[in-house]
């Protein structure tokens, strides 16, 4: 397929640059070219076959493999990713108050094992900035077919305290209601001081009996850590559907170092390859706790169809993916979406 050619091209010379310098060079392409990039993207891969329509909760997605957070943080290129075959598309995280985020660098590339270790510190232009993007794509008619969300996390300056993390929720809320259709309350990156502490039963209580409300019927999701222990993970998932939240998002980077050999002197969260075996054994306690009464979605180290296969037949919703899009290419959701219908999914 043509993409995976031109991917096999310009991966050396993508990888030739600081991670991070590449990915932002690959965003402003694609924010620059617009109509041509998603023109060319669509004629080279295209959105999910319509046999892989799907409902997620409330929403329909367009087909079960989605974009997780943290690629298009700030929504520049929203529109872009269904037309590479993502049924799905989670930009964010974005926090209330813009932030640049932690010091560079900090991302890394493990190219031995397909993996990324990140401590990006949710550099964003803030949730006002992204809904005026969002705002803008409304307004011009472009919102696309496969379901847009918002993934909002908290500053770094505001204090960890109840009330100040629930108003620091409620204002990105406030910023972007009414825009995406659905939001996701991110309280697993490792990368914000104290954020994870939010992961016990009684916080998550008191932030969703504010903030489930303040999203006002837009379905919201959670979206939690593999290194939470399977009982705290269990406890989590059970508090989560109790305070009313659409769905779990299963599971951001790990702290972990499971079989890498490079860069473990580098703080962040790891994702790729290496994440899978942990993500798996972590999903299926979500799946488990879970019991159907709300939709999972599986993330962390998928990139092949096998693993997405096994994941819907475990009894995830969707499936995300992220790090596997670097290494296999832009032709990678088109190939198992492919392989997806091939084998009646
Ligand atoms: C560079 C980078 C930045 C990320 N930023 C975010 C983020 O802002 N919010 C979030 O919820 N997850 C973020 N993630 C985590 C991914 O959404 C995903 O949960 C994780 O990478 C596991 O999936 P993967 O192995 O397919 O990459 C980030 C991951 C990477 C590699």
């Amino acid at each position: 397929m043509l993409l995976d050619l031109a991917w096999r091209l310009l991966r050396p010379l993508a990888f030739a640059l600081p991670a991070e310098k590449a990915h932002d060079g690959a965003l402003s392409s694609l924010e620059l070219g617009g109509a041509l990039a998603r023109g060319l993207a669509g004629a080279l891969a295209g959105p999910p076959p319509p046999s892989l329509a799907r409902p997620l909760g409330r929403l329909r997605l367009t087909g079960p493999i989605g974009l997780a957070a943290g690629l298009d943080k700030n929504g520049r290129a929203a529109d872009f990713w269904p037309a590479l075959g993502f049924g799905f598309v989670e930009l964010g995280t974005v926090t209330a108050h813009p932030q640049p985020g932690n010091p560079k660098p900090r991302m890394f590339r493990l190219p031995a094992e397909h993996a990324i270790i990140n401590r990006m510190g949710f550099n964003n232009d803030g949730s006002a900035a992204l809904a005026s993007r969002l705002r803008a794509l409304r307004e011009a008619g472009r919102w696309p077919a496969s379901p847009l969300g918002c993934n909002i996390g908290k500053s770094k300056v505001t204090p960890l305290d109840d009330d100040s993390v629930a108003e620091d929720h409620l204002a990105s809320l406030q910023h972007l209601r009414g825009l995406p259709d659905y939001f996701t309350v991110n309280l697993s990156s490792p990368n914000t001081p104290g954020l994870r502490t939010l992961q016990a039963v009684e916080p998550l209580r008191r932030l969703l009996d504010r903030v489930v409300p303040a999203a006002q019927g837009t379905p919201l999701f959670v979206k939690l850590a593999p290194d939470l222990e399977p009982d705290e993970l269990a406890a989590i998932v059970l508090a989560a559907i109790e305070g009313g939240v659409d769905g779990i998002i299963a599971t951001n980077t790990t702290i972990s170092r499971p079989g890498s050999t490079g860069r473990l002197e580098e703080a962040g969260g790891l994702s790729g390859r290496p994440l899978w075996p942990l993500a798996r054994q972590r999903i299926g306690t979500v799946v488990q706790a879970a019991q159907g009464k709300v939709p999972v979605i599986g993330v962390g180290g998928i990139h092949q169809a096998d693993q997405v296969l096994e994941l819907l037949d475990l009894g995830c919703s969707a499936v995300q993916l992220y790090s596997a899009l670097i290494y296999e290419g832009p032709g990678l959701v088109h190939r198992l979406n492919r392989a997806l219908v091939e084998r009646g999914r």
